[in-house]
C-alpha cells in the first residue's frame, strides 16, 4: 500500500529533487552546528540575527517574557483573543499608517487566507509567475480565477490585464516585494499605474522586505513612499522579526472581511501569546537602531550582483547545485539547494542569503570557491 509513495520518493531521488531534514546539533546567531563542525549560515531569513540569538532572549525574558503563556488554546474569534493580539495589531495598523491589521499564525496562513478569500466567484487575481508557493495555493483554493503574469514584466501583466479584466468583477494583483529566491525587487511603481488603470485592488507581500528596507524597516512600499497605494500589505514576523507569525494591513472594511471570511484566520489556534509580545517587543524596541546595520547588509548584497539581502548563485544542473553545496559545506558554509519545483527547471540555485551580523570578511573563502 505504500509502494506508491515510495516509487515517488525514489524518483525524486534520482533526480536531486529529495527533500530531508537536517539535524543541527545548535544553531548560534550566524551559526549552524553539526555535531562540533561550525558553519557559517548563509541559508537563514534571520536577516537581522535577532532569531538564536541568546542575549536578545535573555534580555525579552526579564524585561516582560515572564507574564505571557505559551499556549492560546483557541482560536482568536472563539476564546483565543487577549489585548497583547490587539495591540500588536494596532502598534502595525499605526506603523503603515492604516485603518487596520490583523495577525496570521504564518506568512503561509496569511497568503492562504487572503489569496483564497479575496478572490470571489466572478472575480480575478493576477499574481506574477515567481510568487511564493503560499499565493498560489490560495489562488488556487479561491473561487475567482486567476493568470500567471512572466515575472516581473509589466508588458506581460498589461496584456492579460487589456485582455482579461473587463471579463471579471473585482481584480486583484500580487506580488511579492522582494522576491525570495531571486532576490530581485518588483516594479511597484508601474504596477501601481496599472492597478490604477485597470481599477484593480492591489497585494503586497513584503515577506523578505519588511525589517530590511525602507527607514523605519517597513519595507519596500515604505522606501518607495506608495504605502497609500497598496490595498492589503502583507509582512511575516518569522524572518527579520527573529519570531513567528505574520500580519496584514489594510483598510478597516477589507480587514473585516478576512476576519470573516478568511478559513486560516477562522480556522486555526492563535499564536502562543509569548510569541506575539516578542514579536511587539521587538519591534518596538529593536527594529528601529538598526537602520545602519541594514544598509551595510544591502550595500553587500549589492556588491554581490543583487538588488537586495537575498544573492541567487544560479548553477542549472540539480546534481551540480548540490554538489557546489557540499564543496561549501567543506569549507565551512551551510547553504542550501534551491531546486524544482521551488524554482522553475533548469534554474536551481544556491539562495545566499546575507544577515546583519555577517561581514565581508566572513565571505573572503566564498569567493574563492564560487568566483
Ligand atoms: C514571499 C513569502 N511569503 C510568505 C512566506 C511564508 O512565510 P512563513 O515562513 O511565515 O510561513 C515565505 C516563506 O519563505 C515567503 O518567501
Amino acid at each position: 500500500m505504500y509502494e506508491i509513495y515510495s516509487d515517488i520518493l525514489k524518483t525524486l531521488e534520482e533526480h536531486s529533487h529529495l527533500r530531508s531534514i537536517k539535524n543541527f546539533s545548535k544553531k548560534d546567531e550566524k551559526y549552524v552546528y553539526f555535531g562540533e563542525k561550525r558553519l557559517l549560515n548563509l541559508s537563514s531569513n534571520n536577516y537581522l540575527g535577532i532569531a538564536d540569538n541568546r542575549r536578545i532572549t535573555e534580555e525579552f525574558m526579564k524585561a516582560i517574557g515572564g507574564k505571557y503563556s505559551f499556549g492560546s488554546a483557541s482560536a482568536r474569534l472563539l476564546t483565543g483573543n487577549l489585548p497583547v493580539y490587539r495591540d500588536l495589531e494596532n502598534l502595525l495598523a499605526n506603523l503603515y499608517n492604516k485603518e487596520a491589521a490583523l495577525l496570521y499564525n504564518s506568512g503561509y496562513h496569511a497568503n492562504v487566507g487572503i489569496s483564497s478569500a479575496i478572490g470571489q466567484k466572478g472575480d480575478v487575481i493576477f499574481s506574477d509567475k515567481l510568487n511564493h508557493a503560499s499565493i498560489i495555493d490560495g489562488m488556487q483554493l479561491s473561487h475567482g480565477k486567476f493568470f500567471r503574469y512572466q515575472h516581473n514584466n509589466m508588458d506581460s501583466l498589461e496584456i492579460l490585464l487589456a485582455r482579461e479584466r473587463k471579463n471579471y468583477q473585482n481584480a486583484i494583483i500580487i506580488t511579492e516585494s522582494v522576491f525570495s529566491m531571486d532576490g530581485d525587487i518588483a516594479d511597484l511603481k508601474r504596477i501601481i499605474e496599472l492597478k490604477k488603470k485597470y481599477n484593480c485592488l492591489l497585494i503586497i507581500d513584503e515577506a523578505h522586505a519588511f525589517g530590511v528596507f525602507g527607514e523605519k524597516g517597513l519595507g519596500i512600499a515604505e522606501m518607495l513612499g506608495i504605502i497609500d497605494e497598496i490595498d492589503l500589505l502583507i509582512g511575516t514576523f518569522g524572518k527579520s522579526i527573529g519570531s513567528m507569525g505574520a500580519f496584514v494591513v489594510g483598510s478597516k472594511p477589507l480587514i473585516d472581511f478576512l476576519i470573516n471570511k478568511s478559513r486560516s484566520f477562522i480556522f486555526s489556534t492563535a499564536l502562543p501569546p509569548i510569541n506575539v509580545a516578542f514579536t511587539k517587543w521587538v519591534i518596538e524596541n529593536k527594529l528601529p537602531d538598526t537602520y545602519e546595520k541594514r544598509q551595510n547588509m544591502l550595500e553587500l548584497g549589492r556588491k554581490m550582483g543583487s538588488e537586495s539581502h537575498i544573492v541567487p548563485y544560479i548553477i542549472g544542473d540539480n546534481q551540480k547545485t548540490v554538489e557546489m553545496c557540499e564543496i561549501l559545506y567543506q569549507n565551512g558554509f551551510f547553504t542550501l539547494p534551491i531546486r524544482p519545483p521551488t524554482v522553475p527547471d533548469g534554474t536551481s540555485r544556491i539562495r545566499i542569503s546575507l544577515t546583519t551580523e555577517i561581514t565581508e570578511k566572513d565571505l573572503e573563502k566564498l569567493w574563492n570557491i564560487i568566483g
